[in-house]
């Protein structure tokens, strides 16, 4: 990796752009979601407002049940609020249809989840060219962008590897290059190294830090890991559906 890197540089112009709108990667203005499961209501989120800055890496933590999945879907638009708004890069998402919403993710946000969701008959570095397709990029600049990707996680040497071919805290680094194949503004991570034991926790997570902190994107990640959260610059404790 280097400042020259054609990658890099995308990223801090996405970012700056996206700055620009109103100086957020991630706002949540007063978030609410209920459940309803037969005659029980769950107020998951109640009213949950928070903005994270570019280049600002946020964990969150809470115990399980609390609603911090729900809260990364939501603001991965994947899943919608009751009330409230989501700013992705400034750019607000209530009022969009599905074609939108989809088209505004898929350029804006990534995500990468507890288990890896590779596709297993695909290679590494295909894995991380086909979203960068979809999203309409010519083929080849898309796998110069996925190497370029594989090397920033330490995996160059593992493009033609599939899935099953590659260790578990390989196939998150896969994940999370994955998750940054179409230069987002912000990443949503939900306990991306909960799977693996903590000896690969540990070095997974810090190639991810390192490589949100290279990139100067913002980041959203949950943990149960309370010395991961510490090392990011800031953690918001969620519980009882309020940040508190
Ligand atoms: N689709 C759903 N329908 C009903 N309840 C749900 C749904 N998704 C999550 N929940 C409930 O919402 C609460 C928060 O879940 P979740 O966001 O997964 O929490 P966390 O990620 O903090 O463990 C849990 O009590 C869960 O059972
Ligand atoms: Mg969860």
């Amino acid at each position: 990796m280097n400042d020259a890197s054609p990658m890099k540089k995308q990223m801090a112009e996405k970012t700056a752009g996206t700055a620009g709108a109103n100086g957020s990667a991630l706002r949540l203005e007063k978030v609410s979601k209920t459940f309803h499961q037969g005659e029980n209501d769950l107020a998951v989120l109640q009213s949950v407002s928070l903005n994270i800055e570019p280049g600002e890496l946020v964990s969150l933590v809470g115990p399980s049940g609390a609603g911090k999945s729900t809260l990364l879907h939501i603001a991965g638009l994947l899943e919608s609020a009751d009330k409230g708004e989501v700013w992705i890069g400034g750019k607000p998402s209530s009022k969009l249809n599905d074609l939108g919403l989809t088209s505004l993710r898929r350029s804006t946000i990534g995500f990468v989840y507890q288990y890896h969701h590779l596709l297993p008959e695909f290679s590494a570095l295909e894995n991380i060219v086909l979203p960068q397709m979809l999203a309409g990029i010519d083929r080849q600049v898309a796998g110069k962008r996925a190497l370029e990707l594989l090397d920033m996680v330490k995996l160059a040497d593992r493009a033609e590897h599939r899935p099953g071919q590659l260790s578990g805290g390989e196939q998150q680094r896969v994940a999370i290059a994955r998750g940054l194949a179409n230069a987002p503004a912000i990443l949503l991570a939900d306990e991306p190294t909960g799977n693996l034991d903590p000896e690969t926790a540990d070095s997974v997570f810090a190639i991810l830090v390192d490589l949100v902190r290279n990139v100067g994107l913002g980041a959203l990640i949950a943990t149960h890991n309370l010395d991961l959260a510490a090392r990011m610059d800031r953690t918001l404790r969620f519980e009882h559906g309020r940040i508190s």
